[in-house]
């Protein structure tokens, strides 16, 4: 059954999905991670691919940028396709300077500026926050790797380009690490549908600190950690 977003059947896409945010990175991964990844659905140039990982079945799909278009596929995904988990994959920009260009954030709780964390019970701000089981499995899996990980809060905008200092400085007052897009749509939406969610992301610049940005190519072939201990996330 389609629907408006995404068109395959219920029993084409996993009950694990992994959901970066760029359509490319998406691909990518079908390419690099998965095993037998077929396209199961391309509409507005978001394909969603199926196919599994270290034997267990796992599908990827971008959520496109922003709060708007992951509540979206996140929605769709939980309500209509059986997707019991979702783990998003992307980049963040630092705003703690204990996180550096190229370490992973965990985001354990989503702050955001969106309507979504107010919208759903009145005059109640939800604390948006991740799935316990799916964030134990990444910090397991993180802690038999290498690489840098941040376990902690994320601050999801609204907008890029900002432009507050004073609201960076605030959030980095209350111990929040990066900032990005998507993370506070996809906590909504699983509490809203009954699913479970976590966000891995890798530092691709800092609020704070510029030096060292990471350029558009080296974004899309870096997060090799970050997608190990998501896909872990998923299968844990
Ligand atoms: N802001 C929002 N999202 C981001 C950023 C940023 O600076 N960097 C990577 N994703």
């Amino acid at each position: 059954m389609a629907t408006p977003h995404i068109a395959a059947d219920r029993g084409d896409i996993a009950p694990k999905v992994l959901l970066p945010g760029d359509p490319k990175r998406a691909d990518r991964i079908a390419a690099t991670f998965l095993d037998d990844a077929r396209v199961v659905s391309d509409v507005r140039g978001i394909r969603a691919w199926t196919g599994s990982h270290q034997g267990t079945p796992m599908s990827v799909m971008a959520s496109g940028m922003g709060i708007p278009s992951a509540s979206i596929y996140a929605t769709e995904l939980f309500r209509f396709f059986g997707v019991e988990r979702i783990c998003r994959v992307g980049t963040c920009g630092g705003i703690s300077p204990k996180v550096k260009v190229r370490d992973v954030v965990i985001g354990a709780a989503a702050h955001t500026n969106s309507s979504i964390a107010t919208i759903y019970v009145p005059d109640v701000t939800l604390s948006l926050t991740a799935s316990f089981d799916m964030l134990r499995g990444a910090v397991d899996a993180a802690r038999q790797g290498d690489a840098a990980v941040h376990v902690g809060p994320v601050y999801s905008s609204d907008f890029f380009y900002l432009g507050r200092s004073d609201v960076i400085e605030g959030l980095e007052k209350v111990g929040t690490l990066a900032v990005e897009m998507e993370a506070a749509a996809l906590y909504t939406c699983a509490a809203l549908e009954g699913g479970e969610a976590l966000t891995v992301l890798t530092v691709s610049d800092h609020l704070k600190d510029g030096a060292g940005d990471m350029s558009a190519e080296e974004r899309e072939t870096s997060f090799g950690n970050a997608l190990r201990i998501a896909a872990a996330a998923l299968m844990a």
